[in-house]
């Protein structure tokens, strides 16, 4: 007996629609993990930021927060040029507090260093590194946000 006229070429669509859609959905789930997990990495609790930032913001010293935008490339990114594809720190130190209440503006910059990807400023792409965590010390990333703070 020939299998073709058992089910038909048509019978089949359906079926191959099905699994389609299983395979659309089974990747939109693993989309949606990848991205809860970049979202997870650390970010997103200001108690914990706070914690860090008293050990942190007591010796910091601006001066130094300034070598070190220049030793780490935030300045290649973020003193030069026309801001369009990195906001520049003109008046971040003005415009910290409001960035993303209720995060006051040392909680929120500590976030901008260390998280980047947690919250994005509004129009512009996830292009920030995402290792500062792993390349500057605490201490480090207080120094670099009492340099922020004098910006304005
Ligand atoms: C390759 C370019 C690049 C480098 C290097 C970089 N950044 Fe960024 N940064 C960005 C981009 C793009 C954004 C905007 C998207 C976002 O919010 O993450 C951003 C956002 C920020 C913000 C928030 C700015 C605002 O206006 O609210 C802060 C603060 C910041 N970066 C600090 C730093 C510091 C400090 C360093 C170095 C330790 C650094 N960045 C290195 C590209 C860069």
């Amino acid at each position: 007996m020939n299998p073709e006229k058992k089910r038909p070429r048509q019978a089949r669509l359906p079926l191959l629609l099905a699994l389609m859609l299983a395979v659309s959905l089974a990747f939109l789930l693993m989309l949606a993990l990848m991205l809860s997990d970049t979202q997870g990495s650390g970010g997103g609790d200001p108690a914990a930021y706070d914690a860090e930032l008293a050990q942190a913001l007591p010796a910091a010293d601006a001066a130094l927060g300034a070598a070190l935008l220049e030793t780490h490339e935030c300045a290649a990114c973020h003193l030069v040029g026309d801001g369009s594809v990195s906001p520049l720190f003109a008046n971040i130190g003005g415009l910290a507090a409001s960035r993303r209440p209720p995060l006051s503006a040392e909680q929120y910059l500590y976030e901008a260093i260390l998280f980047p990807s947690a919250h994005l400023v509004a129009g512009y792409s996830d292009a920030m590194p995402g290792n500062y965590g792993e390349r500057l010390s605490k201490q480090e990333v207080g120094h670099i946000i009492a340099y922020l703070l004098t910006l304005r």
